[in-house]
């Protein structure tokens, strides 16, 4: 079995926190706790927490309605302070990289390097063009800081701080085994107030894009189009009118899905201009915004590739005790979550 402890994936979403704890056996990882808890609006703005006892409470709500008592914990940061890129260097030896590291990532970063935190790993080496590929990520310190401090707040312990993308990835592969070399995918995960894009070719994230138009900005666009109070455009989006949508509604639902998608295309566009890398040949869909059918068409017709609503929830057994229409109904939503709950602690030797 492999080393070190799973920890409880704890995703904090603009607009809901998810939780997830695994069990691991010989045969199988199962789910065997899960919570989902609304935050309330205007809680996270702009990828910062307005609100940190909101969350601080969701977060001990989603503990204690699971039942979970670990507390140790991985939590996932996203959004315009986090920074992945793939970066080529002259081929160098570890030492020299570790030298040079802080200058290159300087060139890379549009932020000052002391407030960021920041990793790398080498992708690829390619002697006989001198060159290698590394990959660069880096995040804001405050704002990882801010994350944790909230989350020791609701008495966890946050031991491991993951990027949502690797989060994503790692759910992927886990379901649909490592990438061959030949085939490149985006995955987009349509959250409330981001839209992720994360290009993965040769088994790595080749490109990552955040995008501030998401699930929150449809309804945003239905409720001024149509003139709806907020939670009357939510509902119709999410169906909960159980079909009997004005078509009004419908057509404004359409339209916004439309400039998302656009901006997808767009993203698809720029990675395969500027990256050298192969084409993207499908396109997977996560987040809460994986269930908004019209989207993921109106990706489909604007990216003119098949589009897949990834189900994170194939790779799992499910324990007999979890209810399982309830995780079932938020899939697409436990990504990020589900990703992180497959991080583990570094084994502690006694
Ligand atoms: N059945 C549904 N149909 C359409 N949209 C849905 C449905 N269920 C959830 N959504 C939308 O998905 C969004 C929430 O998704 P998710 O939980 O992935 O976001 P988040 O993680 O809280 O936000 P972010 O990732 O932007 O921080 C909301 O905009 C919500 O309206
Ligand atoms: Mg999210």
């Amino acid at each position: 079995m492999a080393e070190g402890k799973l920890l409880v994936g704890v995703d904090i979403g603009a607009s809901s926190i998810k939780v997830v704890q695994l069990k691991e056996s010989r045969r199988a990882l199962t789910i065997v706790r899960h919570a989902y808890v609304d935050l309330p609006r205007d809680t996270i703005i702009d990828g910062h927490v307005m609100n940190p006892s909101a969350v601080t409470e969701a977060l001990e709500q989603a503990f204690a309605q699971a039942k979970i008592s670990q507390k140790e914990v991985a939590i996932g940061v996203y959004g315009q302070s986090v920074i992945v890129r793939k970066i080529a260097m002259p081929l160098m030896t570890k030492e020299e990289l570790q030298e040079s590291i802080g200058w290159e990532a300087e060139q890379h970063i549009p932020f000052d390097i002391k407030q960021m935190t920041f990793d790398y790993e080498v992708l690829a080496r390619f002697p006989e063009e001198q060159r290698m590929d590394v990959l660069l990520v880096a995040a804001k310190r405050d704002e990882v800081n801010d994350v944790a401090t909230i989350v020791r707040d609701a008495k966890l312990k946050p031991l491991v701080v993951d990027i949502n993308a690797f989060a994503i990835q790692n759910c992927l592969e886990r379901s649909l085994g490592t990438l061959p070399p030949d085939r490149t995918i985006a995955v987009v995960d349509v959250g409330a107030a981001n839209t992720t894009i994360n290009v993965l070719s040769k088994g790595t994230s080749a490109f990552t894009r955040e995008i501030q138009t998401a699930g929150a900005s449809i309804t945003e666009e239905v409720r001024k189009r149509c003139n709806l109070g907020w939670e009357q455009a939510e509902a119709y989006k999410c169906g909960a009118q159980g079909g009997l949508v004005p078509q009004d509604v419908n057509a404004a639902i359409d339209q916004a899905c439309a400039n998302l998608a656009g901006e997808v295309h767009r993203s698809l566009d720029f990675y395969l201009a500027t990256s050298g890398e192969a084409d993207v040949t499908r396109v997977y869909v996560c987040g809460g915004g994986a269930s908004l059918a019209p989207l993921c068409r109106a990706i489909e017709e604007k990216t003119r590739r098949p589009v897949e609503v990834f189900d994170p929830l194939s790779s799992f057994a499910v324990d007999g005790k979890v209810d399982e229409a309830a995780l079932r109904a938020r899939a697409p939503q436990l990504t990020v979550a589900l990703g992180l709950a497959l991080r583990r602690a570094k084994e502690v030797r006694a």
